[in-house]
């Protein structure tokens, strides 16, 4: 069985700020770093530290060399990643000192992947094997329903939400992984228990796991099955790529046969150990450091 990651490679340009710019304000910013992102590239790194052999596919710009090298120096399958004329995604990340992030991105290449590309991709996919998504690029409905056509599980963290994601035929998800700002724009609800149960009447084939941040994560299925977890406190520097964190490992202990509490135990214990870097997949841990982590 193979996994496929076809997402987002973003320049990450992530300032830190006192507070978050306002409308009308021009703020300076106290340093500015910058890192390699994007949603996709950050959970194609995760699934690779945590020890699952991953392909990426996506589009990046002329100036996307450097993800090339990083995925090859982490062991990451780049056959399908092309590049295009024009720039790669980016984004503008401000942190302020509680470690809370706010995003600004910019598509580039993200944007321009093919149909042919998606065809491609998939023609060399057989049944059972996993197709992670998240909503950081185009023609996101076509591989959804070109996936679900060729039998794949397809596994998607549907972030950035947008409206128009919920006509992607999304009943056609295995497993969704969502965070609590998502959960309640999918449902409209508030309460974890009623995003779940709202969740589980949309999709009831489904699977879902819902992030709470530092409350903790929950499990639901449609067969009425609930687990919850708390989050391990640590101090936070910088949230960005936790939830990409949460996504990569929480796949990866699924794929090595863990037990449901022990995988979203080790999946809160990396994304804890990713607040407390700054970046992106920079902070993304080793498996050996979360090890390291959940036996202190
Ligand atoms: O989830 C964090 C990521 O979101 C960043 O790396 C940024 O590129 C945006 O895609």
């Amino acid at each position: 069985m193979k996994v496929i990651n076809f997402g987002s490679l973003n320049y990450d340009y992530t300032y830190q700020v006192d507070h978050m710019v306002m409308p009308g304000e021009t703020l300076a910013s106290r340093g500015l770093e910058t890192h390699c992102g994007g949603k996709g590239f950050n959970q194609s790194v995760a699934l690779a530290r945590a020890g699952i052999p991953v392909c990426h596919a996506g589009m990046v710009g002329e100036d996307g060399g450097t993800f090339l090298e990083i995925c090859r120096k982490e062991g990451i399958d780049t056959q399908f990643v092309r590049t295009c004329p024009g720039k790669s995604g980016h984004a503008i990340i401000q942190v302020n000192p509680a470690g809370e992030n706010c995003i600004l991105l910019y598509g580039g290449a993200n944007r321009r992947n093919t149909p042919e590309q998606i065809e491609e991709v998939l023609s060399h996919c057989e049944a059972g094997d996993i197709l992670l998504l998240q909503n950081e690029i185009n023609l996101l409905g076509e591989l959804i329903r070109g996936a679900s056509e060729r039998k794949l599980r397809i596994v998607l963290n549907p972030s950035p939400f947008e409206e128009k994601l919920l006509g992607c035929g999304l009943e056609r998800v295995s497993i969704f992984l969502i965070n609590e700002t998502e959960g309640m724009q999918m449902t409209q609800k508030t309460e974890p228990e009623e995003i779940l149960s709202a969740l589980g009447r949309m999709y009831p084939e489904s699977e879902f796991v819902l992030t709470l941040g530092e409350k903790g994560v929950f499990y639901a299925d449609g067969k009425g099955e609930r687990l919850y977890v708390p989050a391990c406190p640590v101090k936070a520097v910088d949230t960005t790529a936790a939830g990409d964190t949460f996504t990569g490992y929480y796949l990866a202990g699924m794929l090595q046969g863990k037990e449901k509490q022990e995988l979203l135990k080790r999946a809160c214990a990396a994304a804890a150990l990713a607040v407390t870097k700054v970046g992106a997949a920079a902070s993304i841990p080793y498996a050996r450091e979360v090890d390291a982590f959940l036996s202190e």
